[in-house]
């Protein structure tokens, strides 16, 4: 981890190191082309605030192999406890236009439950998509669980809450460049 940095103290372990964030992304942008290689074009549905670091990399790497994107960006929020077993998800932001026939990638930072996922393909199919994959950087234990048919997974991680490059810990964090798992005393402080 960088030293000199505000963070770096505040950091037990990286649990995914830049260079293999940078690696990874290079290897799913790869197959997303060979698999979209004959769309005319790649819509990328961004899940708000998680998956902006992924978004923008992936979007960087499918610019070297796959065809065209365009990029949206949707927020949503999961009902509290009792409503989430039943994977209700409100939209806090919504698609901007149209994504009638098109080929849409939902891109997530993490899929731990899988429920807000599940909800959010079958929103974007219910709005004709012509198909919905999903690329997810990292994915977590009770994920498999659920079934969500996540097409392009990055890495499988331990059953633990984690920050870093785009994920965070009460808004912060978000800006470091590798997923990492924080001190105890962090939790204690706040
Ligand atoms: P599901 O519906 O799959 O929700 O349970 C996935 C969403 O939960 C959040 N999440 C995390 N956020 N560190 C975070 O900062 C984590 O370890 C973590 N695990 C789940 C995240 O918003 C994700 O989109
Ligand atoms: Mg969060």
């Amino acid at each position: 981890m960088a030293e000199g940095t505000w963070y770096a103290g505040d950091i037990d372990r990286v649990i995914v190191t830049e260079d293999q964030i940078r690696a990874k992304t290079e290897e799913l942008a790869k197959q997303i082309a060979a698999d979209y290689a004959d769309a005319d074009s790649l819509l990328l549905v961004g899940v708000l605030k998680g998956a902006l670091m992924f978004m923008a990399d992936i979007a960087r790497a499918l610019g070297r192999y796959g065809p065209p994107v365009e990029v949206e960006f949707m927020a949503v929020s999961s009902y509290g406890q009792g409503t989430t077993s039943s994977g209700v998800v409100r939209i806090l932001k919504d698609l901007d236009r149209d994504i009638t026939g098109r080929h849409v990638i939902v891109v997530e930072d993490i899929v731990d439950s899988g429920l807000t996922l599940s909800w959010l393909m079958k929103y974007l199919r219910s709005r004709s998509a012509a198909s919905v994959d999903v690329v997810a950087l990292l994915r977590k234990p009770d994920a498999v669980k659920v079934q969500v048919p996540v097409r392009y997974v990055g890495f499988d991680i331990p059953s633990e809450f984690v920050v870093g490059y785009g994920l965070d810990f009460d808004e912060r964090y978000r800006e470091l460049p590798y997923v990492g798992v924080l001190k105890p005393e962090v939790y204690a402080r706040s």
